[in-house]
């Protein structure tokens, strides 16, 4: 089943555009509707704040750490490093659950759903998709100005500890005028919502969050060339008999002629094995089971969705040191491998408890077990060939280096 996409999207500097009346029109402190002049005014104000919010490790309880110290604008605004997850908190001591995502190409996520249909599709043969899209892993927030609130506040990243405490030292900072000149009341509920709205308007800025200049785009536009090997990647990450990536990872355009954002946003589970580097893991009754909780909270019960996590898009995956929800694997190599290999090798990705039996999906509780994805290019017996080999996996490799920005100037 390939479900593709049509996220409402539209080229780069439009949706800019289009983005300028909504912020303005949902501004309290603003007394009328503005011009269009006066909006696109303040949208740019908001930005250029929200950039400087975005790098100033002032806003965090330990006075060192920043949006950027995790998303880093040289990784793509992922994470600079190869730790899974990063260090936080008030004395930079406090671990994080998750690997860190790459702050691109959010623009295109959907807000959350938990039923997914096509709008492609007639209704008579729409499939419902399941829960898809939100942000985060786990699609627990929909707007960047909301997800602002989770890093700002948490006690392991940002550990601000109230907005108050956020507001004061934007206060305090080279930018703190112009931040309550925007705000328009200088009260903490106002200025904080300023500042998470600022923060949504420089995530806006398509040249630095969305700016579609890989070898992949430029090869879409009939720019470029792709080599051999590239080419033989790509057939194989939509080949349905080998990778079959692209079922999920979606490589083309869609009917609207949107460029293809290397997923379909459901919320799919894996399986992939436990990382016992996570601190919190080290509890062995703990799990990070995604959409049904422990951290997301309103699908707490749902056995159904236990185990599920965003599809990420690909874009730029190549600047990654760390891959999947709880950044277990380490290479780009290894990530591609176990698509391969889960089935066929799983003594290779799980540890043997102590009869020497393979703990198979060993970050999900039995009863969850189920709730794994088996189709191709999973779903090989143990022992069997792979449905990939290694120059096979070698090539899907080079090929996703085709999806790193940069390559247009
Ligand atoms: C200590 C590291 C750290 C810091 C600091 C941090 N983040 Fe994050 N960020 C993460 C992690 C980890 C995730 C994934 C969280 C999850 O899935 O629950 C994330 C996710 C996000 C997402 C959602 C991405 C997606 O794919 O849906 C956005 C947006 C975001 N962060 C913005 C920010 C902003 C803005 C700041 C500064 C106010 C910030 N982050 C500070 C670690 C960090
Ligand atoms: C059934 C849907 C599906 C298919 C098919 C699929 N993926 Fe994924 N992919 C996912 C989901 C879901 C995740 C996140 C899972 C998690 O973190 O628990 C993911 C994560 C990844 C990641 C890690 C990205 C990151 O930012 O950490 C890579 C790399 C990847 N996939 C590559 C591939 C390749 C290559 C193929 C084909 C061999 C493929 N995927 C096939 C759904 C799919």
């Amino acid at each position: 089943m390939k479900r593709v996409l049509s996220a409402v999207f539209l080229v780069a500097a439009v949706a800019v555009l289009a983005q300028i009346p909504r912020l303005a029109s949902s501004t309290e402190a603003q007394p009328g509707p503005l011009s269009r002049k006066a909006a696109a005014e303040r949208a740019s104000a908001l930005a250029a704040v929200g950039r400087k919010i975005f790098f100033d490790p002032a806003l965090s309880g330990s006075g060192k750490l920043s949006c950027s110290s995790c998303h880093d604008p040289a990784f793509a605004y992922g994470p600079p490093n190869a730790l899974s997850v990063q260090m936080g908190g008030a004395n930079l001591l406090r671990p994080g659950l998750r690997a860190v995502s790459s702050l691109r190409y959010l623009q295109a996520v959907p807000h959350f759903t938990e039923h997914y249909f096509d709008s492609g599709e007639s209704a008579s043969e729409s499939v419902d998709g399941g829960p898809t899209g939100g942000l985060t892993w786990d699609g627990r927030v929909d707007r960047i100005r909301e997800q602002a609130r989770i890093p700002l506040l948490s006690d392991f990243e940002s550990a601000n500890e109230s907005p108050a405490a956020v507001v004061a030292a934007a206060r305090r900072s080279p930018y703190g005028p112009e931040l309550l000149k925007l705000s328009g009341s200088a009260g903490t509920a106002p200025v904080f919502d300023t500042i998470l709205e600022s923060l949504e308007a420089w995530q806006q800025d398509y040249r630095q969050f969305y700016p579609y200049s890989s070898k992949y785009d430029a090869w879409l536009a009939g720019k470029t060339s792709l080599s051999e090997a590239e080419k033989r990647g790509l057939q194989l990450f939509t080949d349905p008999r080998k990778g079959d990536c692209a079922r999920c990872h979606v490589a083309t355009r869609d009917g609207n002629g949107s460029p293809p954002q290397f997923t379909d946003y459901a919320m799919v589970a894996l399986g992939v094995p436990r990382n016992r580097e996570i601190h919190a893991n080290k509890d062995p009754h703990w799990f990070d089971l995604g959409l049904c909780g422990p951290i997301r909270t309103d699908f707490r019960g749902r056995d159904e969705y236990c185990g599920r996590f965003r599809t990420p898009s690909l874009r730029n995956v190549a600047t990654r040191q760390v891959f999947f929800h709880n950044g277990v694997v380490h290479s780009l190599k290894d990530a591609v491998e176990f698509y391969a290999q889960r089935d066929t090798n799983p003594e290779k990705w799980y540890p043997r408890d102590a009869t020497g039996k393979v703990m198979k999906f060993d970050d999900l509780p039995t009863q969850y077990q189920r709730n794994v994805e088996t189709g191709s290019p999973f779903g090989r017996s143990p022992g069997a060939t792979p449905a990939l080999s290694e120059e096979e996996v070698a090539d899907i490799v080079t090929f996703l280096g085709t999806l790193t920005d940069g390559f247009i100037r």
